[in-house]
């Protein structure tokens, strides 16, 4: 069979997906109109046309502004349906959903919105499709750490329809360490960690986020290869690296997706995994992703295997459970 059928046929699992960025200018508009919210785009096509970054804030600052359009449990229960019947076409068979809460608290929406218009939604699209889907809350690296110790506090009254924090946003200048005392207090409560480093940051940000933070994996991670340390690290202990090719040349981390390092770090011994961060801004789901980083570095069936398979062994699936796509 051809290799693109391959990469879209086979079962996988989705680990570093904002849901944020699932939400296609499409619904952005309609939701606006729902919510009698005014946006400063005058059509779809001039939204879309917005979509043309240089670095990670070029692309934060049009996502922060698309977001402003969820106000309500059902605004968030249909942005996720969206995407999760999405993941189904590409045979994603589990998905670990990234969510950032403070973007809509700060607006003055209720974290128990949020949480559960995301967390219903996962519950019908399992009974629909079989596809199953848990969250993860993620801090806002651009805030401060106060502000996110009161944003767990929020959120631990819903702490059963949620299984782990990540970090994210702004990236350089707001080092993993910044979060030292909060992450100590999720672990303490039994949360999964993720951390996203070494997207635009450097190594030394991989390291903190795996020895400060207590981060079990590692999203983007790209710049491991960097440092042969980290790479020999990342490799003995298996600490999944979540990238997202297409992300990546979206915002200007490799000059072209051919640039792009996966192979390199799969052949370095690397759990590395594909994901699609921000499918609605970075034009592809997860099988775009497969297929043009595919196409674009001659990968081989042999890395499509190891790519499902990784993907498996990263997630926060209990062992037991994962063996039906194993
Ligand atoms: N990096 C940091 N923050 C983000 C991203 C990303 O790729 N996507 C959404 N928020
Ligand atoms: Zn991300």
């Amino acid at each position: 069979a051809r290799l693109p059928d391959l990469l879209r046929a086979m079962p996988k699992a989705e680990l570093h997906i904002h849901i944020e960025g699932s939400l296609e200018p499409e619904l952005i508009f309609a939701l606006a109109q729902r919510n009698g919210i005014t946006l400063p785009y005058a059509s779809v096509e001039a939204l879309r046309s917005a979509y043309a970054f240089s670095n990670l804030q070029s692309f934060l600052d049009i996502y922060y502004a698309g977001a402003s359009v969820l106000l309500h449990e059902q605004d968030f229960y249909d942005m996720a349906r969206a995407y999760l019947a999405r993941a189904v076409q590409d045979n994603v068979v589990h998905a670990e959903i990234f969510f950032d809460p403070q973007t809509h608290t700060a607006r003055g929406v209720p974290m128990e919105a949020v949480i559960h218009g995301l967390h219903r939604a996962c519950q019908d699209a399992r009974a629909e499709s079989g596809i199953s889907a848990t969250l993860i809350l993620c801090f806002l690296r651009h805030l401060s750490e106060e502000d996110a110790f009161a944003t767990l506090e929020q959120a631990l009254p819903w702490q059963d329809k949620w299984i782990g924090v990540g970090l994210d946003s702004s990236e350089v200048g707001h080092p993993p360490e910044k979060f030292a005392r909060v992450f100590a207090r999720c672990r303490e409560l039994g949360l999964h960690v993720v951390a996203h480093a070494g997207e635009e940051g450097p190594p030394a940000y991989i390291w903190s986020a795996l020895d400060v933070l207590g981060a079990e994996r590692i999203d983007h991670g790209v710049q491991a290869l960097r440092d042969a340390m980290l790479v020999q690290r990342l490799a003995q202990s298996r600490t999944p690296l979540t990238v997202c090719p297409l992300s990546n040349q979206k915002l200007c981390v490799f000059p072209e997706l051919k640039d792009h390092n996966l192979p390199q770090l799969l052949d370095a011994g690397l759990c590395a995994t594909v994901n699609s961060d921000d499918p609605a801004y970075f034009g592809g789901y997860l099988n775009d992703n497969l297929v043009q980083v595919f196409a674009a570095t001659g990968m081989t069936a042999r890395h499509a295997y190891q790519l499902a398979s990784n993907s498996f062994e990263a997630s926060f699936v209990p062992e037991a459970d994962k063996r039906q796509w194993q």
